[in-house]
């Protein structure tokens, strides 16, 4: 890789934040918690309580990442905004996660098209927290400077998008969140479980990566995966021969439906699971 990892880190400045920068922070954090109850996964929630200095204001890279550290050895490096995927993927695959450190102003409170601070904290870094999801990033950091020799960004970005951006994952007590697109959003946390309109599918490799996406408004469609081991299974295997497979395939509009999909009931119950979930 040409680029440097180090050339793209800055300080956070922890001690430079506002107090008006701080209240956006806790009304965000606020209006999320409240929304995220019985809409985010257990594994999310159990993330930010590990993280529980985050609810106080805009917290402090060094001890989120201490923290971070100890649970699976990740931690959290500033990035001044986007940087270039292979930074991006670099720094993933060392369990680095480059985080911005600004946060958005008053009049973005709903809606932002790029990352800033509490999208990448709040969104992300819960999740890090746990085990398996901790080493799908990595190995997505890993699988992202395969896919960029190869020539199949786009391919490996659709799978980060409709998982690590805006995945769904289907429990026993109905469907849950654990996107961090989804997360950080007041209005897509609620839209993606509680709305008709958008389709929710079984989560499948080869379709995830065929399917284009929206980046400037709420998705058509979500793909649901069952646990985080279902995920990590899934694409553990070399991608290689499966980017071949999909240069001979065309693309699927981001609300197309094509044979094969298996939908997901809102709220859906498994019986059984539900059961032995209990005993
Ligand atoms: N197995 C993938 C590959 O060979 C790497 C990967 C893992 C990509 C997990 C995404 C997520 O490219
Ligand atoms: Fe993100």
């Amino acid at each position: 890789m040409s680029e440097n990892l180090a050339d793209f880190a800055v300080e956070q400045n922890w001690a430079g934040y506002s107090e008006e920068e701080h209240a956006i922070w806790r009304f965000l954090f606020e209006r999320q918690q409240r929304l995220l109850v019985g809409r985010a996964c257990r594994e999310y929630l159990d993330g930010l309580a590990a993280l529980g200095v985050a609810a106080h204001g805009i917290p402090d890279f060094e001890r989120l990442s201490d923290i971070l550290d100890r649970a699976t050895g990740w931690r959290i490096v500033p990035v001044p905004g986007l940087i270039p995927d292979a930074v991006f993927f670099g720094y993933l695959a060392q369990r680095r996660f480059p985080a911005t450190c600004f946060i958005r102003a008053r009049d973005q409170l709903d809606y932002l098209q790029e990352p800033d601070i509490f999208h990448d904290i709040t969104g992300h870094v819960p999740l890090l927290v746990n085990p398996v999801f901790a080493d799908y990033m990595q190995a997505y950091g890993e699988g992202g400077l395969k896919a960029r020799r190869l020539g199949h960004l786009e391919n490996l970005a659709r799978l980060y998008w409709y998982t690590v951006e805006f995945g769904l994952i289907d429990t026993p007590d109905g469907l849950r969140i654990y996107g961090s697109g989804i997360l950080s959003s007041a209005g897509e946390s609620v839209y993606c479980l509680d709305d008709p309109r958008p389709q929710r599918l079984r989560f499948d490799l080869r379709r995830v990566m065929r399917t284009r996406y929206h980046i400037d408004r709420y998705q058509q469609t979500y793909f649901v995966i069952d646990d985080f081991q279902q995920l990590f299974d899934a694409t553990r295997p070399d991608f290689t021969p499966i980017y071949h497979e999909l240069e001979e395939l065309s693309d699927f509009a981001p609300d197309s439906r094509v044979p094969g999909d298996v939908t997901v009931a809102i709220g859906q119950k498994k019986g059984p699971r539900l059961h032995a979930a209990r005993v």
